[in-house]
């Protein structure tokens, strides 16, 4: 069966990339393959996650000249039909996003639109949940276009806030019930698309 070639662009520890490997590993991305990740931080956890998985994994610091430019070479010289922004904290252009032809998906750790959009991201996004005493939050996996986190939803799972929560225990039990579970799945439907028009066009 023809697949979906994904490039996943990661900049943290990479425990949502750990996610879609696993969901890889286990047969449940069965309309994907992870064919590259991009890590636009020197150093971050999740290319050490890529290397143990045997993915192949471009370094492409976010700071340095050219940056969109060389994301957009490697994307084309892997054949890739759809990226994946986990846990990436790179803003891509408009120009960026009308010049790659496949989708862009994105995990979010709010429930969009509560504590999106500029300056959401991180621990800052569970404090500011925090702060206005929501009782429930969650994550939402979005498609990506210029305006940040402003793309068409594609799911979202909620996620109880408990008494006592500090910013870190909900960012955990967001991750552990949330975004690990929606990522996979909303990766695996996108994929599916993908694999399907593959499939008419042979
Ligand atoms: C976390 O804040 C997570 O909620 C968000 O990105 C950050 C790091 O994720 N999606 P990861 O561990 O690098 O996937």
């Amino acid at each position: 069966m023809l697949t979906a070639r994904i490039a996943v662009l990661v900049s943290g520890g990479g425990t949502n990339l750990q996610a879609l490997l696993d969901s890889q590993a286990r047969g449940a991305l069965k309309s994907g393959e992870i064919a590259l990740v991009i890590a636009d931080k020197p150093g971050a956890g999740a290319i050490a996650r890529a290397e143990r998985a045997h993915v192949p994994c471009a370094v492409i610091p976010r700071r340095e000249a050219g940056f969109e430019e060389r994301v957009l070479a490697a994307l084309a010289e892997h054949k890739i039909d759809m990226a994946v922004l986990a846990g990436f904290l790179g803003i891509l252009s408009g120009d960026f996003i009308d010049r790659f032809p496949g989708p862009i998906i994105n995990i979010h750790p709010a429930l969009i639109p509560s504590f999106c959009g500029k300056g959401f991201y991180g621990l800052g996004v569970h404090r500011a949940a925090l702060d206005c005493g929501v009782k429930v939050t969650g994550a939402t996996v979005h498609y990506v276009n210029a305006i940040p986190d402003g793309g068409r939803i594609i799911a979202q799972k909620a996620v109880d806030v408990l008494p006592g929560d500090t910013p870190e225990t909900l960012q955990r039990r967001v991750m552990e019930q949330a975004e690990w579970i929606l990522l996979p799945q909303a990766a695996e439907q996108v994929a599916a698309g993908i694999a399907e028009e593959k499939e008419k066009k042979l």
